[in-house]
């Protein structure tokens, strides 16, 4: 992948910043977590970060059949914990983690080289964008995203790929936060960060599902879990991981405001395609 095809947010963000580093993500995940279960009365601590980051990817997995339904991708892997967790706690028979970023890549090599040495065959991270799979036509039971689409600059191509890289019969399931229209788009540039330097684009949920269709999923489903992300990772927030008034706390007041929210969307391959 050359470093030209990285958009430059993402090229710096998942680069030289390493985002996983930043104090609102803890224990190597970068996604806002699935706080379901949490105590809303206590403040989050650094572990609870790390299990909602752990149960989003446990959400995520168990939208596909249970092992043996075997070999799985999931794209935009960052530091590839994920694709672990899937191997090593959840049996799935192989797991390759891609990435758009060389660097992230290698730190997933690093990070789970134990994992990798214990399965060599089960588990692999390669580089590869959304709409340029590393996969044969067919290869793929299932292929996974976890907070990952907001960085891909076109969703129809991320969702021919997937399509050209399923069996027929095989399933995706993406999870992260798209807006609710157009017209949040403009809103979202003035209260967040991230979609002001183009490392978020703004997505219409509407426009992923639309996506799905004419890639020849059948009947995308579009799920909202916000209310198990937003007021969660928020909580973390405030517990002192970010200073007061930082920019990432208007996730959750544009969430309020109806600009955005986190979804699960799965689809399938018809069987007879
Ligand atoms: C927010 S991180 C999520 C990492 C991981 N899924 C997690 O939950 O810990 C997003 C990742 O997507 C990768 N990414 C961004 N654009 C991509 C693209 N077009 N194709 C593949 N990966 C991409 C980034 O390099 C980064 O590692």
């Amino acid at each position: 992948m050359s470093q030209d095809a990285i958009p430059p947010a993402v090229r710096r963000v998942y680069g030289p910043e390493d985002l996983s580093t930043a104090a609102s993500f803890a224990g190597g995940y970068i996604n806002f977590g699935d706080w379901s279960g949490f105590d809303a009365a206590g403040t989050p601590t650094r572990a609870d970060r790390v299990r909602s980051q752990q149960a989003l990817y446990r959400r995520v997995l168990a939208e596909f059949p249970h092992p043996p339904a075997s070999r799985l991708a999931e794209v935009g892997c960052g530091r590839g914990l994920g694709c672990a967790l899937a191997v090593g706690e959840l049996d799935f028979a192989a797991v390759t983690g891609v990435d758009i970023h060389p660097e992230q890549v290698a730190r997933a090599r690093e990070a789970n080289a134990g994992a990798l040495a214990a399965s060599p065959d089960r588990l692999g991270y390669t580089i590869g964008a959304a709409d340029r799979l590393p996969f044969a036509d067919g290869a793929l039971d299932g292929v996974y995203s976890v907070e990952a689409a907001q960085h891909f600059p076109e969703l129809p191509g991320f969702a021919r790929e997937a399509a050209r890289v399923l069996r027929p019969g095989g399933r995706l399931v993406v999870t992260t936060f798209f807006t609710s229209g157009p017209a949040a788009a403009g809103p979202l540039r003035e209260l967040l960060a991230s979609f002001a330097d183009g490392l978020d684009v703004p997505h219409p949920i509407t426009g992923f599902a639309t996506a799905l269709e004419a890639a020849g999923f059948a009947a995308p489903a579009v799920r909202s879990i916000g209310p198990a992300v937003w007021p969660g990772f928020d909580r973390y927030l405030a517990g002192g991981a970010v200073p007061p008034g930082h920019w990432a706390r208007n996730f959750l007041a544009a969430w309020r405001e109806g600009l955005l929210d986190y979804y699960l969307v799965t689809a399938e391959r018809p069987a007879t395609a």
